[in-house]
């Protein structure tokens, strides 16, 4: 059960402190090393990310890079895509996945997600391709794998490429084998809250093309490949020395957190199956890496109100789809357009999922919900 003091501290949404305080001496270290080196900018703990991340995902190359939505930017310019030119994705993620469309000028064209994962649906992909397509951006949302397969047929069969936002998917796989490598490229955010989180922002693009990665490594040092010569126009986007030195510490502990954000998930199943919540399961060719553990209920505001008053935090992600944000107005959709959607926005509700959670808080979490719909 859970003790008095657990009790009276509640439960985070998200519990940083108690990740940071396990590695800390580990963190000290590869931070200290940075201050002697003064390598700030890039250096060799960057490099040796690069090289490590890349490996463990299988991939022939990765570039650091100062955010996620950056290395978005940067793929979207990869691929020249720009005014005129659409990208098909999807309207629920976070905003930064449409960013990166709109910073190059071009127009996301919005396709509703599968209920069951709450990502794009290759059933209504094909139908919304047009001439002017330039990519087919589908998003690992809450670390569980897009349906890739069909999405690549698509891709090859229209000559598209396709890129993945793997921002919230470390580590999950889809039949077997860890994403991200799957498309030409994929972007990954190392914002602090993900499940490979820096001290600060970051993000990587990794690719098997080379000459992808030779342009992607001079796009975010201002276009040059030679100091103060500069091929084309290019950006300041180069991952903090710092940063590279933090995440080569937590990726040695990735696998090991994410086996624990699967007991967690494991255990909320458990829980929570006599409930009437939608709960969040794995496709058959989805090995999730559980960033975030999502259920559904048509009373979901009621139910985050009753969690909030027994001090458990609890997240929405997202409340408005894309296609309905002030800021996509001028693209024309209306309430309505992308059904499967908005129910989801209406209904998610993200429990508390991190490493570090104990059985006693999951119990208290599951105890809670229960009570709220008057069940034992
Ligand atoms: C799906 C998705 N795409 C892109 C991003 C952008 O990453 P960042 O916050 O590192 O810029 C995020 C991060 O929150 C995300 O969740």
């Amino acid at each position: 059960m859970t003790s008095e003091v657990e009790q009276a501290a509640g439960i985070p949404y998200l519990d940083l402190p108690a990740q940071i305080r396990a590695i800390r001496t580990e963190l000290d270290t590869a931070i200290a090393r940075t201050m002697d080196n003064c390598s700030f900018c890039l250096g060799p703990d960057v490099a040796r990310f690069e090289e490590d991340f890349a490996k463990y995902c299988g991939a022939r190359h990765c570039l650091g890079f100062n955010s996620g939505t950056s290395a978005l930017h940067v793929a979207m310019t990869l691929l020249d895509v720009g005014p005129g030119d659409e990208v098909i994705t999807t309207p629920f993620t976070f905003v930064a996945t449409s960013w990166a469309i709109a910073y190059v000028g071009a127009k996301p064209v919005y396709v509703d997600i599968e209920d069951a994962t709450f990502n794009l649906d290759p059933n209504l992909v094909e139908r919304a391709i047009t001439p002017r397509t330039k990519a087919i951006l589908p998003v690992h949302l809450y670390g569980h794998s897009a349906n890739l397969e069909p999405l690549l047929k698509i891709c090859r069969e229209r000559n598209v490429p396709l890129v993945e936002d793997a921002a919230q998917a470390h580590g999950a796989k889809y039949r077997g084998k860890i994403v991200g490598t799957f498309g030409a490229m994929s972007c990954f955010s190392f914002y602090p809250g993900k499940n490979l989180g820096a001290c600060g922002e970051g993000g990587a693009l990794i690719t098997n093309h080379e000459p992808l990665a030779a342009r992607a490594r001079a796009l975010r040092d201002h276009g040059s490949t030679r100091r103060y010569y500069h091929d084309e126009v290019g950006f300041n986007y180069r991952m903090e020395g710092l940063q590279g030195a933090v995440l080569g510490v937590k990726l040695k502990h990735l696998d090991h957190w994410t086996r624990e954000r699967r007991r967690v998930a494991q255990r909320y199943h458990e829980l929570l199956a006599g409930t009437p919540l939608q709960l969040p399961r794995e496709a058959d060719y989805a090995q999730s890496a559980w960033h975030l553990y999502v259920v559904r209920h048509r009373r979901r505001d009621g139910l985050k109100k009753h969690l909030e008053t027994n001090r458990i935090g609890c997240g929405l992600h997202y409340p408005l789809p894309l296609h309905l944000q002030q800021c996509f107005a001028s693209l024309g959709y209306q309430a309505g357009d992308f059904p499967v959607a908005e129910k989801a926005a209406r209904e998610c509700l993200s429990l508390p999922i991190y490493p570090e959670l104990t059985e006693a808080q999951i119990e208290t979490v599951g105890q809670v919900i229960k009570d709220f719909f008057g069940s034992p």
